[in-house]
């Protein structure tokens, strides 16, 4: 069937009012109709479609499916304003915003007034004590981009909406939605009965992220920077002379020769091999940082090549475009053209043979370092190729780390296609977390920022990246004994779990604030390792459905008000919840959800004793796997296999655990094993056993110990895999 032809069937057969399907608008990548089920795309009308700019946030151009129904709950109002185009959508009473992507404050978006516009965050002149380039809950924008808010209304059905465009965006949700930016765009409208219904259906469009290797949801250490060399080794020896689990050592720029990227120290790195080689001797992987500025500088290879190829960002008189960055005087890499970013690609083989696992890559707002706080022309020209026509840096700016991402992805995937990606990226855009994990950027050591970490990293979930995490302790400014306790506290279930900090900082490795503290933060990174089975499970279950890994607590029952602004607590999945102490010496009252919620220990760690440690809680019905304490990856998790078993009002309870190599690609070809385990209560004891099974990976003979947790006591047994194992609860 033709796109009309099809068009019209669809038309006929729902009986549909506005918006007719003609041909010329179903073929023009931005036309207005339904483009999925729940899914509309509305196009201001008084611009023709075609010069409307293509989504660069969807995965592929989505056609017309249908028109509009005459129901269709969630409609923009287009208008325009002189060079101003905005979108208007209405809301009833009683519905609560989230997402707006990477933004400090509450979870609650209602009232904000924020913009979608990559930036480094600068202030002149900043608060005494405060360094300009802090962010708080009043920075309307950060590093990274998603012109996008999701909708629950009060029965719990959902909405989100998208405005599809890479200028600069605000989002005005003080009384309703109202999105506008100095070009045209279309929105996108998701319709469905809950917010994971909807948070699918924008992964349908958006894509999800691909299943990261199991070393990347280790805890992971970094600094700018630690160095030389020997100083990287002698944090690895500390952390497991100390026992403390740790899977990644990360180095930020100092490795490099004059902050020339794809360059070693010759006095400092002389041999990054040699070091990664014992990193990885001790069980380490390493993430090595890159940026885009290229040293300005003819003879330095990659400034020569760069140039040769045409391959950097040129001002509209031809010029190269120079500004300075960590080297000086810098040109950057106009990602936009294909051609540029495979020239990029290409020095990405060498590096990682250097034994580099993971990459990061930063100030790719872009951001100029010298003198701070300038922006990048609005007017530079990138030169575009394949599906992008050329255009301004108005155009591309908020794409540019999206595109350095994908660059950087591809280039690591073609240079090791056995292995998987790891890449973490400070900028990005709605649809970039098929590329690159992100982190908050550079915040503070404060408690308010403890907190924004908690409530950032679940806005991003629900703006579609799921795989995020604060600099554990802050960036600026050096945390107290009690902060970072709190802080790695609950740090060590982020997603992403990394302790960061600024350049000549006091140090912030978890043993540096005296032996109370280190015996809180052993613990809080010990149970991160024995829940790592559950994460991963979550890991791949967000990679099929785009579901967050950590989810706002009112996700247990979106139609329960009271839970809409609980933003202490949180949910890692739909099976544990987590009650950490983000506030300074003022308790918060945690909404809990209707149900069943059964307080469980994973280390043996008494919450009431050690507040620095969130109580943690499992949900009745759910069986929640876990590992034994690692001191990292590279050791088997699941020797033996544990079950937490919380059961239900029936006598219950049923839970998932996924497991493959934990690296490679085999998984996609069968190479794993979905086991789901059931539990029932029998008179006075639970049966626990595999219900069901996926996967041709084979089970090995192993032990699992099942922990059943009541509301009074707690019951183990213990039994082979493959039976039945009971559990008296006498
Ligand atoms: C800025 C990044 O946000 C920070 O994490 C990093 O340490 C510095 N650049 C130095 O590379």
């Amino acid at each position: 069937m033709s796109p009309t032809s099809r068009c019209l069937a669809t038309y006929t057969l729902l009986v549909l009012a506005a918006s007719a399907c003609t041909e010329q608008s179903s073929q023009c990548p931005q036309a207005q109709g339904l483009i999925g089920d729940g899914i509309a795309r509305f196009s201001p009308d008084d611009v023709a479609c075609e010069s409307i700019p293509a989504s660069m946030a969807l995965m592929e151009p989505r056609l017309i499916e249908g028109g509009i129904p005459a129901d269709w709950q969630t409609q923009p109002t287009f208008t325009t304003d002189g060079e101003t185009r905005r979108a208007t959508i209405a809301i009833e009473e009683g519905t609560s915003l989230y997402g707006t992507g990477e933004i400090a404050g509450p979870l609650l978006r209602n009232g904000a007034v924020t913009e979608a516009w990559g930036e480094q965050p600068f202030r002149q002149p900043p608060p005494p004590g405060v360094s300009p380039f802090e962010y708080d809950d009043q920075t309307p924008n950060l590093y990274q981009a998603h012109p996008w808010v999701l909708g629950v209304r009060a029965d719990g059905s959902s909405f989100g909406v998208l405005a599809d465009t890479t200028y600069r965006a605000r989002i005005d949700l003080a009384n309703g939605i109202e999105f506008s930016a100095r070009a045209p765009f279309p929105v996108i409208v998701i319709e469905g009965p809950s917010p994971q219904d909807v948070l699918s259906k924008l992964a349908d469009l958006s894509g999800t992220l691909e299943l990261p290797p199991l070393w990347a949801l280790g805890y992971q250490q970094a600094r700018w920077s630690y160095t030389p060399d020997t100083r990287v080794r002698e944090i690895a020896d500390e952390f497991r002379a100390r026992s403390i689990p740790c899977d990644v050592i990360w180095l930020d720029i100092n490795y490099m020769d004059r902050f020339r990227i794809f360059t070693f120290d010759q006095e400092t790195f002389p041999e990054p091999a040699a070091l990664n080689d014992y990193l990885h001797g001790k069980g380490f992987k390493s993430v090595w940082i890159l940026d885009p500025g290229v040293k300005f500088e003819p003879g330095y290879p990659v400034y020569d090549q760069g140039l040769e190829g045409d391959h950097f960002i040129r001002k509209p008189d031809g010029e190269l475009f120079v500004a300075g960055s960590w080297p000086g005087d810098s040109v950057w890499p106009d990602y936009t053209s294909p051609d540029t970013r495979n020239w990029w690609q290409a020095y990405i083989p060498d590096f990682l043979d250097n034994g580099i696992d993971g990459l990061w890559i930063d100030l790719n707002e872009p951001s100029i370092v010298t003198p701070p706080g300038v922006p990048f022309p609005e007017d530079l020209l990138h030169r575009g190729g394949g599906d992008l026509p050329p255009g301004t840096h108005a155009r591309y700016h908020n794409a540019y780390g999206m595109l350095m991402s994908q660059a950087t992805h591809e280039g690591m995937k073609s240079a090791r296609p056995e292995r998987r990606p790891f890449l973490l990226s400070r900028s990005n855009y709605t649809g970039g977390h098929r590329y690159a994990a992100m982190w908050t950027g550079d915040n503070s050591a404060t408690w308010d920022h403890l907190y924004w970490s908690v409530t950032m990293t679940l806005n991003m979930g629900l703006s579609g990246q799921p795989f995020a995490g604060p600099d554990i302790g802050g960036f600026f400014r050096a945390p107290t004994d009690s902060l970072y306790a709190h802080w790695i506290g609950v740090g060590a279930f982020f997603p992403f779990s990394r302790t960061h900090t600024v350049q000549l900082s006091p140090p912030q490795e978890p043993w540096s604030f005296g032996p109370q503290v280190e015996a809180i933060a052993r613990a809080a990174i010990e149970r991160r390792y024995r829940m790592l089975p559950y994460i991963y499970t979550l890991f791949r279950e967000s990679s099929l459905n785009g579901l967050p890994v950590w989810r706002p607590v009112f996700f247990a029952d979106p139609a329960d008000p009271s839970l809409r602004a609980e933003d202490h607590a949180f949910l890692i999945g739909a099976d544990v919840l987590v009650e950490p102490v983000l506030t300074e010496g003022d308790p918060h009252a945690f909404e809990t959800p209707s149900g069943i919620w059964r307080e469980f220990t994973l280390v043996g760690e008494d919450p009431s004793q050690t507040p620095e440690l969130p109580v943690l809680k499992i949900r009745g019905g759910a069986i929640v796997p876990l590992g034994r304490v690692v001191q990292s990856t590279t050791e088997p998790l699941l020797e033996p296999l544990t079950l937490v078993v919380s059961l239900n009002a029936q006598g219950r309870a049923e839970g998932g655990l996924y497991e493959d190599a934990g690296e490679g690609y085999g998984y996609q070809t069968g190479d794993y094993r979905l086991t789901t385990y059931s539990a029932q209560q029998i008179d006075n004891t639970v049966e626990v056993r595999i219900a069901s099974e996926e996967g041709d990976r084979e089970r090995p003979e192993r032990r699992v110990d099942v922990v059943v947790v009541t509301d009074s006591g707690t019951f183990e047994g213990s039994g082979s895999e493959t039976s039945t194992i009971i559990v008296s609860l006498d």
